[in-house]
C-alpha cells in the first residue's frame, strides 16, 4: 500500500517534527505555561492543516482551547471517525530525576526521552502523519476524519464535557477512536477495552479554632491529624492476620461495591491468560511484596477493582526541626479509581456522608468534590473493532490480546452519553513509558507501528463501507 510506503520512507522526517512538538512546555495545571498552550495548539492546528485536513480551528473555551479539524473528503458513503486526544502534559517533576531535559527531546538508541513523548503528543501525533501519507498518495484518507485535542486531560477535562454537549452536531462520528493507552509489551499488540473511573476529594478536618501549645492542651484536645489518620484507617480494612478473609484493600464505604460489576469467569480466564512477569512487576514498582485484595490477582486488582488511595496528606508543622504544635487543621487528598458500574457522583457521596458519620465529635469535617470520570467498558464485537484487530494484526504480524487498563479516560463515557458512540482504544505506548514520571519516553518502533497500524485501520473502515 502506498501510504504505508511513504510513512515508512518518512519515519526521520516524522520524528523531528515530533521533536518540535515535544519541545513546547504544555503544562496544563501551571498558569506559567499559558503561552506555551497556545503555541502547542497553534503547532498542532498548522499540522494538521500541512497534513492535508480542510478545517483545523482553534476554539475557546473557559480553560485551555480545543483543537478542532475535520477531513471529510471521503463521502458521505464512508464512515466518519473521530479522533481524540490531549496536548497537555503532566508537570515534568521532579526535575532532577530526569537524565535529560524534559522539554529537550533526546533520542537515546530506540527510544525519544522527553514529558508527553507517549502521553499523549506522541500518540496524537500519528494520526497527523498517517492523514499526511494519505494525503501524499491516494490524495485523502479513505474514511471521513473529525479530531478534537484538547488541552485539559490532565486536569480532569473541565471544559470538555461542556464543549461536546454544545457541539453534539459538529462532533456527530460514527466511531471515536483514542491512542492514550499502552498495549503490555513490544510485541503484544493490545486493544484495551474497559477504563475505570475515577472520583476524587478533599478533606479538611477541624480541631480548635487555632494552634494550640500541645503541652499546654494535648491529651484534652483532640489532635485533627490524629482524628483524621484514624478515619482514612477505617476505610480499608487493614492486613487482618489470623481473622477469616484476609480482606487487605477491602472498601468499608457502605454502598461502595453496590454496582460494581462482578467480573465474569470468562473475563477471568482471560485474564489468567495474559502473560504478567510478577517479579519484573515488583522489581518495576520498587516493592518486594504486592498488597491488596487477596481473592484477585494483581493483574485485576489494577485494572478491573475499584481502589482507594490517599494521594495527599498535610496539616501542622513540616518544616525541618520540631514544633510542638497541636494543630488546628488536617487535610487529606482522597482519590478512588472506579469500575463499570460505579457511578462518580454516588460515590463521592457516599464517602462525604461516610467520613461526616465516622467522624468523631470532636472535630469538624469538609469533603470538597475535586473530580469525577466514569468508568466505560466498549463493545468487542463491532465491525470497527474486528477492523482494529486485523489492523494490529497486520502491523504487528501477530494477534492483539484483549485487554483492560487501570488508568481514566473520562472522555469515552462522554462519547457514549453525549454523542452516542463508541470508542476503540487503539494505544501504542508501553507499560514501561514512564508516564507521569520523570524519563517519560516513546519507543520509536511503537511510533512507526502505530502510524501503520492507524493506516491500514482506515482502510479497513473505508473498505466495508
Ligand atoms: N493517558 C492517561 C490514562 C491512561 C494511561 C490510560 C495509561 C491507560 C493507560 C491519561 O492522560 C491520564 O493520565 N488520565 C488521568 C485522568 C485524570 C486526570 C482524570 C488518570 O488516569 O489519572
Ligand atoms: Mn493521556
Ligand atoms: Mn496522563
Amino acid at each position: 500500500m502506498e501510504a504505508l510506503d511513504y510513512a515508512q520512507e518518512h519515519r526521520d522526517d516524522f520524528v523531528e517534527e515530533l521533536k518540535e512538538f515535544l519541545r513546547i512546555p504544555s503544562v496544563s495545571t501551571q498558569a506559567v505555561h499559558k503561552p506555551d498552550m497556545e503555541r502547542a495548539v497553534t503547532w498542532l492546528q498548522v499540522c494538521l492543516l500541512e497534513a492535508g485536513f480542510e478545517r483545523a480551528e482553534v476554539m475557546a473555551t473557559p480553560g485551555h482551547p480545543v483543537l478542532y479539524a475535520e477531513w471529510l473528503a471521503a463521502g458521505p458513503q464512508a464512515p466518519t471517525i473521530l479522533i481524540y486526544g490531549h496536548y497537555d502534559v503532566q508537570p515534568p517533576d521532579p526535575l532532577d530525576k530526569w537524565h535529560t531535559p524534559p522539554f529537550t527531546p533526546t533520542v537515546v538508541g530506540d527510544d525519544i526521552f522527553a514529558r508527553g513523548a507517549s502521553d499523549d503528543k506522541g500518540q496524537l501525533f500519528i494520526y497527523a502523519k498517517a492523514a499526511e501519507a494519505f494525503k501524499e498518495t491516494a490524495g485523502a484518507p479513505p474514511v471521513n476524519i473529525k479530531c478534537i485535542f484538547e488541552g485539559e486531560e490532565e486536569i480532569g477535562s473541565p471544559s470538555l464535557t461542556p464543549f461536546i454537549h454544545a457541539h453534539k452536531e459538529l462532533l456527530a462520528a460514527d466511531l471515536a477512536v483514542i491512542s492514550d493507552t499502552a498495549i503490555l509489551g513490544k510485541n503484544i499488540p493490545t486493544i484495551i477495552y474497559a477504563l475505570r473511573g475515577l472520583a476524587y476529594i478533599e478533606v479538611e478536618v477541624t480541631g480548635p479554632s487555632h494552634d494550640l501549645h500541645s503541652g499546654l492542651y494535648g491529651g484534652a484536645v483532640h489532635n485533627p491529624i490524629n482524628a483524621l489518620c484514624a478515619m482514612i484507617a477505617s476505610l480499608q480494612m487493614e492486613h487482618a492476620k489470623g481473622k477469616p478473609g484476609n480482606e487487605d484493600g477491602y472498601i468499608t464505604i457502605p454502598g461502595f461495591y453496590e454496582r460494581v460489576r462482578t467480573l465474569s469467569a470468562e473475563e477471568r480466564a482471560e485474564f489468567a491468560k495474559i502473560p504478567f512477569d510478577r517479579e519484573a512487576w515488583l522489581k518495576d514498582a520498587g516493592i518486594s511484596t504486592a498488597w491488596g485484595e487477596p481473592d484477585y490477582t494483581i493483574l485485576e486488582r489494577t485494572k478491573a477493582r475499584p481502589t482507594l488511595d490517599v494521594n495527599g496528606i498535610w496539616g501542622g508543622y513540616i518544616e525541618p526541626g520540631v514544633k510542638t504544635v497541636l494543630p488546628s487543621k488536617a487535610y487529606a487528598k482522597i482519590s478512588m479509581r472506579l469500575v463499570p458500574d460505579q457511578d462518580p457522583e454516588t460515590i463521592t457521596q457516599l464517602i462525604s456522608e461516610h467520613l461526616k458519620a465516622i467522624a468523631p465529635p470532636t472535630v469538624q469535617v469538609e469533603v470538597r468534590d475535586l473530580q469525577g470520570g466514569a468508568a466505560a467498558i466498549v463493545r468487542r464485537d463491532s465491525g470497527a473493532m474486528q477492523a482494529a484487530f486485523q489492523a494490529y494484526a497486520e502491523a504487528f504480524g501477530t494477534k492483539p490480546v484483549f485487554m483492560r487498563e487501570g488508568g481514566s479516560i473520562p472522555v469515552v463515557a462522554t462519547f457514549k452519553e453525549v454523542l452516542g458512540i463508541e470508542t476503540i482504544l487503539m494505544g501504542f505506548g508501553l507499560p514501561d513509558d514512564n508516564l507521569h514520571a520523570p524519563n517519560e519516553k516513546v519507543h520509536q518502533p511503537n511510533f512507526y507501528r502505530g502510524v501503520e497500524t492507524v493506516i491500514r485501520f482506515m482502510t479497513l473502515l473505508g473498505s466495508e463501507a
